[in-house]
């Protein structure tokens, strides 16, 4: 009972992320054993704008901000992801994301990431629905 309540809480913790709200339990193991779980200090930058990636990011702990050309678009807290677009789209990075507290990231290499689109088709549609708000917004900011 105690290890199966172990295993519950920490798949819970998971289930708590929005990105996986819809995973089953199997799903859930899986995603589990991908990705490495890194604590960084503020200031740090984890994708640079224009210059290639091999990483996505799931924020677990902290604040993070994105720019592009200076300016600030975007602000990430726990629960939210980046650095999906250069993975899917195979391009240079479209904004410079710096922590800006104490944080905890799940970082996905790019095969990682790959593996989970591929396995979890909950996963995906939930990266792509977000990912088509942020190409919108970009698009707007661009001709307003
Ligand atoms: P990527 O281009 O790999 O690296 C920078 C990341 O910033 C990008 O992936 C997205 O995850 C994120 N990003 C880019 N534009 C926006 C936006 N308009 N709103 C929120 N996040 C964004």
């Amino acid at each position: 009972m105690a290890k199966g309540g172990a295993t519950d809480g920490y798949l819970e913790r998971l289930r708590s992320v929005p990105l996986f709200a819809e995973c089953d339990d199997a799903e859930l193991r899986q995603v589990g054993t991908l990705g490495t779980e890194i604590t960084l200090p503020a200031g740090r930058v984890l994708t640079t704008e224009g210059e290639r990636g091999q990483e996505a990011f799931l924020l677990e702990e902290g604040q993070a901000v994105a720019t592009r050309g200076g300016q600030e678009i975007a602000r990430f807290g726990p629960g939210d992801f980046f650095g999906e677009m250069a993975l899917i789209g195979d391009r240079p990075r479209s904004a410079t994301v710096t922590t800006e507290s104490e944080v905890l990231v799940r970082a996905f290499h790019s095969s990682e990431f790959r593996r989970m689109m591929i396995d979890v088709p909950s996963i995906a549609l939930r990266i792509l629905t977000t990912m088509a708000s942020r190409l919108a917004s970009a698009e707007d900011a661009a001709t307003h």
